[in-house]
């Protein structure tokens, strides 16, 4: 993982596909005193995600990538990546399974955010899926991007109990506010600090 040299921040890309609070929350964390990163990019895979207002909002660069070949964006993202001297990666609700070599190029340096206390309900549903099968809990997990799904090393996780009567979106919501003091933490600590 990337160190502090100095007094310069990391600068890190967050990729998203959707309404983007973890985005957000990322942001005002990078401008926090204690936060090692600043947040340079913000990549997506979807024109309509609500999320890309906040690069309007805290004027940070955003760009596009249909993703209609996945080959090709990526190449593109990596340019991209590599002239704004990106040095970690966090997705924050991208919906797209990034590929082998998009991840050797950053080794070690892609972080993910996931609803659900993995290796259980890796992929989509899990609220959902969860309280189907009357967990006690679930909650968050960030980890390391391997090249299977959901799956890469466990750097921290924050748990949730499920109440009686909990729907899928209730839970969302608990959860969804843990994840956003999760994200913070688990940067701090990938990057010993
Ligand atoms: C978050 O709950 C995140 O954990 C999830 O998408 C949501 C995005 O919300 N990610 C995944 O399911 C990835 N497998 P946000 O756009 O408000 O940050």
């Amino acid at each position: 993982m990337a160190t502090l040299t100095g007094s310069k921040k990391i600068k890190t890309a967050v990729f998203i596909s959707g309404k983007g609070s973890n985005l957000k929350n990322l942001i005002k964390f990078s401008k926090t005193k204690k936060s090692p990163i600043s947040i340079d990019l913000i990549i997506s895979n979807n024109f309509k995600a609500k999320g890309l207002v906040f690069g309007k909002m805290f004027k940070i660069k955003k760009k596009v990538f249909n993703f209609q070949n996945k080959f090709i964006s990526e190449k593109s993202i990596l340019l991209e990546l590599k002239n704004n001297k990106i040095d970690l990666i966090c997705l924050a609700g991208f919906m797209k399974i990034i590929s082998k070599n998009f991840i050797k190029n950053f080794k070690g340096k892609i972080l993910n955010i996931h609803p659900s206390l993995l290796p259980k309900y890796k992929g989509l549903n899990t609220h959902q899926r969860a309280i189907e099968n009357n967990e006690k809990f679930s909650g968050c997990t960030v980890h390391y991007v391997s090249a299977k799904l959901d799956s890469g090393k466990i750097i921290l996780q924050k748990k949730v109990k499920i109440k009686q009567n909990e729907n899928k979106k209730s839970l969302e919501k608990r959860i969804l506010a843990q994840e956003h003091k999760l994200y913070p933490k688990a940067i701090l600590k990938v990057l010993n600090l």
